[in-house]
């Protein structure tokens, strides 16, 4: 008997709860409600502490409190892949040797895959890098509309439309945050252009506001849960977006019910009333007046550092502002740096290559391929040849803040030589000289691209080689270098660079079995475009860029990307410019093209595209069957279900991105001819048919009405219109809104 108690009494102990932790102060208890945390901490802070807690001490970090233990926030561009160290306050690499890291495809390219589980692997992978390298906020993902292909940023963006940009920016920051690192969404907001960043002062329409440039960071907000958002350069209605009433207090914090930090871009401070005021939480990379870059205690002369707590101490401003920005850094805090339930993340792992390289494979865009020009059969070939400066060049060094440190990058010419073995000749040749440049922020790119010989002579020896060559694959199109697709300027015209479009010329003229492949983050001209049988829209792939490329020459992975932005014929036919409502006038600009960016310009003016937003082919075909609806109207609580069924009709597996555009065929502000409401990747079997549905509501018919400043959902007839893309349209069906 005696032992029985003892051995229950013993059991009763093992299975009593152990207190996860000591009694000690609520805010470093893990368990606590984060609330409860944030207070508590609050409530231990000096005024020093707390306004030291909401600006940088370093150029990518900002100081915790030391005294309590709350640890130091560290950020890290970039939307790509995780920026290699710096020193203390530079922006030059800090030359370690353990933070090379893994490039993953531009934002473009992952735009294209129309695959929210690819933005979920990219998010997840990315995280996870950032996480080993103990960072607390990834300087990204960047959705701001492409709005021109001029824009030295689009790279780094999500393309043209809200709705492909909303669904594709929530399941990145999601994966993301898994990692216990904060995503930083930017750049709020209407920044669609990098001439004059820093100055330029943007006005529109509350439709396009709310309609077009807002969606995307509206559902990384309320659907992605961000943590932290990154207030833009420019200014909107006369306020930098840093600290912009509207954007920021109304809007962001007001509207949708933010609960996180708004990080300042570097040096986009530039008023210490209004940064205190207007939504500001955390200041980083201000150029301090008076003090050179880098001088000591530079720091202490940021908007919201001395001047701020002058102005408390002056009784000029209370501290009601000041708490709330402390709360939201400790949240962010609490969130990441100070969560202990966070994972260790990885580096440079075999499962982030596969990422990096099933996200290319998946958006690289086939925009047209003649005469199945493509997939190459080996079998049938002798000599390959690969011609332009962007089958070599590395692409992973330059362009700005999303430029990295790789520990590899495969090059198109070395994927295509490694997927070609040595059942093949494979033979490069220049074809042009563009950018022999190769280092930024004292990365280099390691490569000798020096060549002085003419365009002619390169032209020349491009046609020799080509002569009777089994296949001719140009690899061209942008790099990362100023006034192409980089941070701090913008493109010079529609036009690709370097006399490019000679060569091709002269390419299809000598051999036609010729593929043009295009590296860039943005649309180009083509008046080549029917003398090249096939065309590929290959963006900038990361570390394994020549692996997708091959894949996709060569057949190995069937190509499922669609454009996320239109391709126009001629830069005028695009709406920005059309209404030349781009580039600053006496520093302003007002975006006269309002809701209709994009296709939606095009479609209103009928104008052709080159390539249209969300096309795309495949090496296999694709059948439409009917499309219907369930019902014949729904009132604003209903749902209507519109379906179609798809079949591949080819001999190979393929994926098609199924679109879905509504109509509203009588309102009474303007509407775009059709809207992207929907979509969805199916993977289907050669002979396999599949029944695509999409659930409509009354939220997918609403507009945003300026005049009552609400969306609105006006009753009457709407088409469903499902294609293959904004231009491709299969098949139509008429309901009512009741
Ligand atoms: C840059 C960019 C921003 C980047 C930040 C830190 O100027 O605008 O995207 O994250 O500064 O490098």
């Amino acid at each position: 008997m005696q032992l029985q108690v003892g051995l229950l009494s013993m059991m009763a102990v093992a299975c009593a709860p152990t207190p996860k932790h000591t009694a000690g102060p609520v805010y470093l208890d893990p368990d606590a409600p984060i609330e409860e945390r944030v207070e508590d901490a609050l409530a231990r802070m000096t005024l020093r502490e707390k306004i030291a807690l909401i600006h940088a001490q370093s150029k990518f970090s900002a100081p915790g409190v030391p005294r309590l233990g709350i640890p130091e926030l560290w950020t890290t561009d970039g939307p790509h892949g995780i920026r290699p160290e710096v020193l203390w306050d530079e922006w030059d690499q800090a030359s370690w040797t353990n933070d090379s890291c893994v490039a993953y495809p531009a934002l473009t390219c992952l735009a294209a895959t129309w695959n929210p589980e690819m933005a979920a692997l990219y998010g997840k992978s990315i995280g996870e890098e950032a996480r080993y390298r103990e960072k607390d906020v990834l300087l990204g993902p960047g959705v701001n509309i492409y709005r021109t292909p001029l824009n030295g940023r689009n790279f780094e963006y999500m393309g043209e439309d809200p709705y492909l940009a909303s669904r594709m920016v929530v399941p990145y920051v999601q994966e993301v945050q898994k990692n216990g690192v904060a995503a930083c969404v930017k750049h709020y907001a209407i920044n669609n252009e990098e001439t004059h960043r820093h100055t330029i002062d943007v006005d529109l329409d509350d439709r396009a506001l709310y309609e077009i440039y807002l969606p995307a960071f509206k559902a990384a907000v309320e659907e992605g849960g961000a943590w932290s958002i990154m207030g833009a350069y420019n200014l909107y209605r006369g306020q930098h977006c840093c600290h912009n009433q509207r954007l920021l207090n109304d809007i962001l914090k007001g509207e949708w019910g933010f609960d996180g930090a708004v990080i300042s871009d570097w040096g986009g401070v530039h008023d210490t009333n209004e940064a205190i005021h207007n939504g500001l939480d955390l200041e980083f990379g201000t150029w301090t007046d008076g003090l050179t870059m880098g001088a000591t205690n530079a720091y202490d002369n940021y908007y919201m550092a001395e001047p701020y707590l002058q102005k408390i101490e002056r009784g000029e401003v209370g501290t009601d502002e000041l708490d709330d920005k402390v709360r939201r850094v400790l949240r962010l805090t609490f969130r990441t740096a100070m969560n202990p339930y966070k994972p260790f993340g990885s580096m440079r792992s075999e499962e982030h290559y596969a990422a990096a390289r099933r996200i290319g494979e998946e958006g690289i865009v086939l925009l047209r391929n003649e005469n199945k020009t493509l997939p190459f059969d080996l079998d049938g070939m002798k000599r390959i040849v690969v011609v332009g400066e962007n089958a070599v060049k590395m692409m992973t060094v330059g362009g700005g803040s999303s430029s990295l440190k790789v520990q590899r990058e495969v090059s198109p010419l070395d994927g295509i030589r490694a997927r070609v073995g040595d059942r093949a000749e494979v033979v490069w040749v220049r074809g042009y000289v563009g950018d022999v440049g190769g280092e930024y922020n004292g990365v280099t790119s390691g490569q000798n691209l020096r060549d002085d010989r003419s365009a002619g002579a390169l032209i020349a020896e491009a046609v020799e080689a080509a002569r009777g060559a089994d296949a001719v694959v140009f690899v061209g199109g942008l790099n990362k270098s100023d006034r192409q697709d980089c941070e701090g300027t913008d493109r010079e015209g529609l036009e690709l660079p370097y006399e490019q479009d000679r060569v091709i010329e002269a390419l299809a003229a000598v051999n036609p079995r010729l593929v043009v492949a295009l590296v860039s983050g943005n649309a180009v001209a083509m008046p080549w475009v029917e003398q090249v049988p096939a065309i590929m829209q290959v963006w900038y792939l990361g570390s394994e860029a020549g692996n997708a490329l091959a894949s996709v020459l060569f057949g190995d992975a069937n190509p499922s990307g669609k454009l996320p932005f239109s391709f126009p014929v001629r830069l005028e036919d695009n709406g920005a410019h059309a209404t030349d409502s781009i580039f600053p006038h006496d520093g302003k600009t007002y975006y006269k093209d309002g809701i209709f960016v994009g296709y939606r310009w095009l479609e209103k003016e009928g104008t052709t595209p080159l390539f249209a937003f969300g096309h795309g082919l495949s090496y296999t075909t694709f059948e439409y069957g009917a499309v219907t609806a369930d019902r014949k109207s729904i009132d604003e609580r209903g749902t209507l279900n519109v379906s179609v069924e798809v079949t591949n009709t080819g001999d190979r597996a393929g994926a098609e991105v199924v679109q879905l555009y509504l109509a509203d065929c009588e309102s009474s502000l303007p509407r775009p001819v059709k809207e992207l409401k929907g979509f969805e990747k199916v993977q289907l079997e050669p002979g396999e048919t599949k029944v695509v549905t999409f659930p409509v509501t009354v939220e997918a018919l609403k507009y945003y009405d300026d005049t009552q400043g609400r969306w609105v959902a006006e009753k009457g007839t709407f088409e469903a219109m499902v294609g293959a893309s904004s231009a491709d349209i299969r098949g139509t069906v008429a309901f009512e809104l009741k």
